[in-house]
């Protein structure tokens, strides 16, 4: 059976025991505590600790899955994968460990044919329930059960989540793949007993302090590779060399010209390049991009190290789009999103190659360099202060480094590149280090420990009474405030908005009954819970316990929530524009304008921008109402709500909804219908790093008046063209026209000779029948040669030429010979003239009788070329 088959005999398989066939689950789980989809139950987990039903309970998936955890060992052995396919069967608490079981053994043996007596079954050392099952229940001998640890037969997902005890059937491959040892059994290292199939018995959940409490239910999650099943399958010894993977390969040995079997380092290069192929299309197609964190960074250390096997194999030309083509080509049918986001993957794998490419080359040069004197001073570990530098400076991956060495046998200092990061994150954390954090840090924390948190009035109201907590100055708590003093207020209450979340603070003013104007130019918040009111006192003074009323500058407040707003529908639109894989990765708003940073891998149209102006435009005028809720986290996600990526949410979110069509976590704060944002305008668009772009754009009145500016540009334009507003562009392309047409009259005129240099020539005019010059003329444009002839021509009545000249942009010589009718009537051949002169420049050419033209390269050949002319022509 071949991949798809397995996968359709699987499938209906389980499906004739009523399971839904459900389709795989993207590889970005919708799990915070996860980074990537690494198994079939990772869509179930919600449904497995019984906070969701999904309205039936039994189901089975073929799912992609991506594991990084064992990177160092992809392409050492047959059977580890980054990407790989997970067949599985589950049961949300229906049937159990007997039916669980008994179909494992079924569909091994009756419906895949293996043989019976060749499978093995492990079960957790304390599992007597299984054993019975398996022995009296299913029938399978007694001496084939074999008990193990937790290491091997207790799963779980991650630290935390379901888990729970497993058996698992393994292959038994025959002894010749075995390592002879007389302990040797299933959970050996060697590949005798592979193991193909994992049931996992789903009772408990475990909590952060490694507490195991039983599940409401209990369920069953299986998961069979299916590359490990079709190695069985297809009698082959090693995953790599089943259907899918060896063609894979294949194209890999075509590409690189090293076949496989050749030599174990280029078999271990080639199973990473098929094996890193298929993770690299799958983790794109899903909309993971590049980057240097969290899954991108995944996805950029697997693209990076298959360039690397690539090289390593000789290749130095871009290879992985042709993989990427013979993934889909594969895989597509199965996994129709591959061929959906082809075009895409192909894009972003070819300029990540082409980047990398740069950074290897310059990172290579380097270490050779290193390594060469280590090896001189006698040395085998490499410093790690060094390894730190190319990371830094030259974006050299450490893991290569250390891979690179290791292949030299030598080693790296990696206490010491550990210690370089920690510094450089340190000196990085002090650098942006908020001042309020650095030098009123034990101020707030006393506050906040002492009076709470703020409570924050400001999404309902402008305008608040409150009393002053606490007047921070110099670090130091103030009882009071004198006029003209600058400090942080924190108030009992605010309707100031601290900045957050790319939000700008609130400007307003603090007054007293008695007095105090204290003026607010920006809120901050210094610790989760406070906002601090930066400012002047400019009348009065303010003390610790007073009463007093904040108010902030409204019309400016105003401002920032359109925009607010605004960054939120562009969002929306140029998720729709640009695809799914766009992802908010900062932004900035303010009263005046609006920065959005988001992940995309190159430069939007043109077009694509105007669509995304009028799609917002057009959700501005459709008044959709902007509302905001309070939910929990997890039924914020149900509802399809975008989250940003590497954000942590508290267990209570604030959902910003517009329309139907926008909702996103949000605490800032929002108009409260499209409308008041008036209308947009993106003024700027550009690249601000590797995959990520930023765009800029003003709303409402700055919108209008940044129309207004251009518009009066537009307005000046046409006043000095003279001429109507419409007709600027139509005047300005003759315009540009007639300058192209003056600059180059300017240049024909530069190529001709001055008067005086013509007469001068002239005065070599000779006589053989006809007159004729033949000279050499000053440099000049190869173009200009033609004109000038035609000049002297023009003198010389019934004449002929023979000209040279070098050219003045290439350097190299130029010869050109013309005569009249007259002139070829009386011997002159133009044709015969430059054949014979030709040679002597070191070029060629020819032509009619009348007219014919030779380029060369060499100049030095010029005299020898009009000698040669001469002579031909009888002259002496
Ligand atoms: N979740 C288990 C595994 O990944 C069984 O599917 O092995």
């Amino acid at each position: 059976m071949n991949s798809a088959e397995i996968r359709e005999s699987f499938l209906s398989y389980f499906e004739s025991k009523g399971g839904k066939r459900l389709p795989s689950s993207s590889l970005i789980p919708d799990d915070p505590s996860l980074l990537l989809t690494t198994a079939g139950m990772v869509q179930f987990k919600p449904v497995f600790l019984g906070v969701k039903d999904l309205g039936f309970t039994r189901a089975t998936t073929v799912q992609k899955c991506v594991r990084t955890t064992d990177i160092d060992i992809i392409g050492t052995t047959g059977r580890h994968h980054s990407f790989f396919e997970m067949l599985g069967n589950f049961s949300f608490g229906d049937y159990f460990k007997s039916e669980a079981c008994a179909w494992a053994q079924e569909y091994s043996v009756d419906v895949l044919g293996l043989d019976p007596d060749r499978i093995w079954y492990s079960i957790y050392e304390d599992d007597d329930e299984s054993e019975v099952i398996w022995r009296d229940e299913v029938g399978v001998p007694a001496d084939r059960i074999v008990r193990m640890g937790a290491k091997d037969n207790f799963w779980s997902a991650g630290p935390t989540g379901p888990c729970g005890p497993c058996s698992e059937l393994y292959y038994d491959q025959g002894p010749e793949l075995g390592c002879d040892s007389p302990d040797c059994a299933p959970g050996c290292d060697c590949d005798r007993y592979l193991e193909y199939w994992n049931l996992v018995f789903m009772q408990y959940n475990r909590d952060e302090d490694g507490v195991l409490t039983p599940l409401p239910k209990q369920n069953i999650d299986t998961g069979m590779g299916l590359e490990r099943i079709a190695a069985i399958l297809q009698g082959v010894e090693s995953n790599f060399e089943t259907d899918v993977l060896r063609t894979l390969m294949g194209k890999a040995e075509e590409l690189t010209g090293v076949s496989y079997g050749s030599g174990e380092k280029s078999d271990i290069s080639l199973r990473i390049v098929a094996d890193h192929a298929r993770a690299v299309t799958f983790m794109i197609a899903d909309g993971i991009l590049p980057s240097n964190e969290g899954r991108g960074y995944v996805l950029r250390r697997l693209l990076r190290r298959a360039v690397r096997h690539g090289r390593l194999l000789g290749r130095t030309e871009p290879f992985l789009p042709a993989m990427i083509d013979l993934v889909i080509e594969q895989m597509g049918d199965a996994y129709p999103e591959t061929v959906e986001h082809h075009d895409l993957i192909s894009r972003i794998v070819d300029a990540e190659e082409q980047r990398f490419g740069t950074t290897l080359r310059q990172g290579l040069v380097f270490l050779e360099e290193e390594v060469a004197t280590l090896l001189r001073e006698g040395k085998t570990e490499f410093d790690g202060v060094k390894a730190f530098t190319m990371h830094d400076t030259y974006g050299f991956p450490f893991e290569l480094t250390t891979e690179i060495l290791a292949e030299k046998n030598l080693t790296v200092d990696s206490a010491a590149f550990t210690r370089e990061m920690e510094a450089q994150r340190d000196r990085a954390r002090a650098a942006v280090k908020d001042e309020s954090w650095n030098t009123y840090g034990g101020a707030f924390s006393d506050t906040l420990s002492s009076d709470g948190e703020t409570e924050f009035v400001g999404y309902e109201s402008d305008v608040s009474d409150a009393t002053v907590v606490a007047i921070i100055r110099d670090g130091e708590q103030k009882v009071s405030l004198a006029e003209g003093e600058t400090a942080q207020i924190v108030l009992s209450r605010t309707p100031f908005y601290g900045e957050q979340g790319g939000q700008v603070g609130d400007t307003g003013t603090i007054a007293s009954s008695g007095g105090a104007v204290f003026r607010v130019d920006d809120a901050v918040i210094p610790l989760a819970g406070l906002v601090a009111h930066k400012g002047v006192l400019e009348a009065g003074s303010l003390s610790v316990g007073e009463s007093i009323t904040a108010s902030i500058d409204v019309l400016r407040r105003e401002r920032i929530r359109r925009n607010h707003t605004a960054t939120h529908l562009l969002h929306w639109a140029l998720r729709l524009v640009l695809g799914e894989h766009v992802k908010q990765s900062g932004s900035h708003v303010a009263p005046d304008r609006l920065r959005f940073d988001f992940t995309h891998f190159e430069a939007p149209t043109s077009e694509q921008l105007a669509k995304v102006e009028r799609m917002v435009n057009a959700k501005i005028m459709e008044r959709h109402p902007v509302r905001a809720y309070e939910t929990s986290l997890s039924s914020a996600r149900e509802g399809g709500v975008t989250a940003l990526f590497g954000e942590k949410y508290g267990e209570f979110v604030r959902v910003l909804e517009i329309g139907n069509f926008s909702k996103e976590l949000c605490g800032g704060t929002h108009v409260s219908r499209s409308t008041e944002i008036g209308f947009l305008k993106i003024t700027s668009e550009g690249s601000v790093g590797a995959n990520t772009r930023r765009m800029e754009a003003v709303t409402s009145f700055d919108a209008l008046e940044w129309v207004e500016r251009e518009e009066r540009e537009i307005d000046e334009t046409a006043a000095v063209l003279k001429v109507a507003r419409l007709d600027i562009s139509e005047r300005v392309s003759s315009l540009v026209a007639r300058v192209k047409e003056l600059e180059s009259a300017a240049q024909a005129t530069a190529d001709s000779l001055s008067e005086t240099s013509v007469i001068e020539i002239l005065e070599h005019v000779e006589d053989v029948g006809y007159p004729i010059l033949v000279a050499r003329v000053p440099d000049m444009k190869a173009t200009g040669l033609r004109t000038i002839s035609d000049n002297f021509r023009a003198r010389m009545k019934g004449g002929a030429v023979v000209l040279a000249a070098v050219d003045r942009e290439s350097g190299k010589p130029i010869l050109l010979a013309a005569g009249g009718d007259e002139a070829v009537a009386a011997g002159f051949n133009a044709g015969t003239l430059i054949k014979t002169m030709a040679p002597h420049i070191g070029g060629g050419g020819g032509g009619r009788p009348t007219m014919a033209q030779a380029g060369g390269s060499n100049p030095e050949g010029i005299d020898e070329a009009l000698k040669a002319a001469r002579s031909l022509l009888g002259l002496t």
